[in-house]
């Protein structure tokens, strides 16, 4: 059986929306195991209020360290990193990189009707996401609205707060006015806001997660053809890292997946921003102890 290891990352706890659509991935091919490793930067979270250069300059760091932990594909699962950095963190790596943002533009482009795309004021102001579907359908309208209030209120766990919910509402109150018919969450901490962001639109207002539509194209890419093949022998093997606090990284991981996460690893942040100078990580899967609390 042929192994695949992905490295992922994101700011903080967002990506993990990603990684829950990935981890299908070995449900979903019979002749391949998948293993992920995903870095929460948490240390540096939010990445959406940042500019340019320091984006890139983060995802160089990150794209190098996953590269030495034996990465041989990379997903960026943060779209302000996509958005800002994707040129850069492709041009760096010689494995693929995978991003959402061309992932899910060919299936928004064919949307009847207008789009809203909630993300991170760095990705609304790249436009990334207006830009690739325009791209492919050159009439779609696409709105595109900065949600700066939102990571925070994710990465403190609190997904259907009252506060949540009136912070949701001052973004998405104008929706059935402006003849809204779909909702891209284009932001990876977003998806764990879906049902909360459900609660307060119609139901005739389609809510798209991004990953659904990676998993299907690299399911494609790593088997080669999309047939449907189930394999329950596979052990999960996941192994999660964050620049901050591997206990709150646990705790709020807890909380948005609904599940005890195994272990979370602290990576100093020295250790990413001196790829070049300190031993390279061990390259191979081994016991991890559970974060303490
Ligand atoms: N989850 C990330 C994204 O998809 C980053 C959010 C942030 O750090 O601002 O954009």
């Amino acid at each position: 059986m042929e192994i695949t290891t992905i490295g992922m990352f994101d700011s903080g706890v967002g990506g993990l929306s990603v990684l829950r659509q990935l981890e299908r991935l070995n449900q979903l091919t019979t002749d391949r195991m998948v293993r992920f490793i995903y870095l929460g930067d948490t240390a540096r979270c939010p990445y959406g209020n940042r500019d340019k250069d320091e984006i890139v300059l983060f995802v160089k760091q990150i794209v190098d360290w996953l590269l030495k932990l034996g990465a041989d594909s990379i997903v960026m699962a943060c779209n302000t990193s996509a958005a800002q950095a994707g040129p850069a963190a492709k041009m760096r790596s010689p494995v693929p990189v995978y991003d959402l943002i061309s992932a899910v533009s060919s299936y928004v482009s064919q949307r009847p009707g207008k789009v809203a795309v909630l993300a991170t004021a760095a990705t609304v102001s790249s436009k990334a996401f207006s830009k690739a579907i325009t791209r492919l359908n050159p009439s779609a309208e696409v709105l595109e609205i900065a949600c700066p209030e939102l990571v925070p209120l994710v990465e403190s766990g609190q997904l259907t707060s009252t506060t949540t919910r009136n912070v949701l509402w001052s973004y998405l109150k104008d929706f059935e006015a402006k003849k809204v018919k779909s909702v891209v969450l284009g932001c990876t901490h977003y998806p764990f806001l879906r049902e909360a962001i459900a609660d307060l639109l119609p139901a005739t207002i389609d809510l798209i997660d991004p990953a659904e539509h990676l998993l299907s194209s690299l399911r494609q890419t790593l088997t080669g053809s999309s047939s449907y093949e189930s394999s329950t022998d596979k052990l999960q093997s996941t192994r999660f890292f964050t620049t901050g606090s591997a206990a709150t990284f646990a705790q709020t991981a807890t909380i948005c997946l609904a599940r005890q996460l195994p272990a979370v690893e602290h990576i100093a942040l020295a250790e990413l921003a001196e790829p070049d100078t300190h031993s390279a990580p061990a390259t191979t899967f081994q016991a991890v102890s559970p974060a303490s609390s």
